[in-house]
């Protein structure tokens, strides 16, 4: 039989300084009534001047250890999901495993966007079954007002920074958190232009000096994207469960994308899910990107949203494009 993956531990960990909706009126044209209605969002995290993506992934990695009772040396293997390193080399992966003084263990990068936490679990899944002794850290964080144009309302009003993470080894029939039950991934490139940072990579070379102009930040036609998010978590969802012969009906709790409170009310409704049984906190982070779903798994366990014996599903989308769906059984 297949070795199921199980959730030992999580932990998330975002930045002290926050942003009000106030306090972007005073750097844009926007105001709190317009970001409330269209977004839902009310505060965010940013970092600070000296902060970085590897603060964030080493905090919510203490924690998740933490959670799961293991010391940082029992980890063999680290994912970091993110479109955010510090540096495109050394990778976040390895930046974390030297701040947890875990050398010659297997460390690598994941680029999926926000849709990075699922892909990270997809990946852990795979290690397991190869690797059944494994303990896996997983983290999904990013900086994401490092690459906001702070110029452009359009998009500065909506993200934030942080980093989910989760600890995960093959069911070991010990004291166990949650099973990893099944991931669906997937992906269409030829929509990558509707929400893209393109600087910073290979496409874009630039000289000693050059500097970085609107390529450089988050790139988004707004409209389009709330179509796809919404028609993809749906779809995925209901494919993922529907290979396992569920129903929404037998799905106690969603725990979708934290991008917008109307993507996620549009994918609860379409899915028939009511309000009561999706966990929201955009309103406190807006939208972090590969951190929103381990953050909002990491709150809705800890804070009893979701209780043992109950079923989640989660459902994520973001550039390139990526979408997918996990279910998890408490
Ligand atoms: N404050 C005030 N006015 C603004 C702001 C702002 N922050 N931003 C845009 N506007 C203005 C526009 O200039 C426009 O004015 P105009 O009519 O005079 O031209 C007007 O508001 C409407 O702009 P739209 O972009 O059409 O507004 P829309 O209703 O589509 O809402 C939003 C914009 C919130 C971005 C919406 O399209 C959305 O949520 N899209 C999803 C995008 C998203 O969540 N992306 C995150 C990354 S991908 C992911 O995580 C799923």
């Amino acid at each position: 039989m297949k070795q199921q993956a199980v959730i030992k531990g999580l932990g998330f960990h975002v930045p002290e300084r926050i942003l009000t909706n106030q306090d972007l009126e005073r750097l844009v044209e926007t105001s709190d009534e317009w970001i409330t209605t269209r977004t839902g969002i009310k505060t965010r995290h940013v970092i600070s001047p000296g902060e970085s993506l590897s603060d964030l992934t080493h905090g919510a990695s203490l924690k998740a250890l933490a959670d799961a009772e293991l010391p940082p040396e029992a980890i063999t293997h680290i994912l970091v999901a993110t479109f955010s390193p510090e540096s495109v080399i050394p990778s976040a992966a390895c930046v974390l495993q030297d701040r947890l003084g875990l050398r010659g263990r297997m460390a690598q990068d994941i680029s999926a966007a926000c849709t990075g936490f699922l892909y990270a679990l997809e990946t852990a899944r795979g290690l397991l079954a190869l690797h059944p002794e494994a303990k896996i850290l997983v983290c999904s964080g990013d900086v994401v007002t490092s690459r906001v144009n702070w110029e452009d309302r359009g998009t500065c009003v909506l993200f934030g920074d942080g980093c989910g993470a989760a600890v995960l080894t093959a069911d070991d029939g010990g004291p166990r958190r949650t099973v990893l039950r099944d991931v669906a991934l997937a992906s269409d490139g030829a929509l990558g232009d509707l929400l893209s940072v393109r600087g910073g990579g290979s496409g874009t070379i630039y000289k000693l000096g050059d500097p970085v102009g609107e390529e450089y930040f988050v790139q988004m036609k707004g409209r389009e994207v709330f179509k796809h998010a919404v028609r993809s978590m749906t779809e995925v969802s209901r494919n993922l469960l529907e290979r396992h012969g569920l129903t929404t009906d037998d799905v106690d709790v969603l725990l979708p994308h934290q991008a917008n409170l109307r993507i996620i009310e549009a994918v609860g409704k379409k899915l028939g899910i009511p309000n009561e049984r999706v966990f929201v906190n955009v309103h406190k982070y807006g939208n972090t990107s590969a951190a929103s779903v381990p953050i909002a798994l990491a709150e809705a366990v800890h804070g009893g949203f979701v209780q043992p014996g109950q079923r989640a599903l989660l459902t994520a989308f973001g550039g390139g494009f990526t979408w997918a769906a996990a279910l998890l059984d408490f």
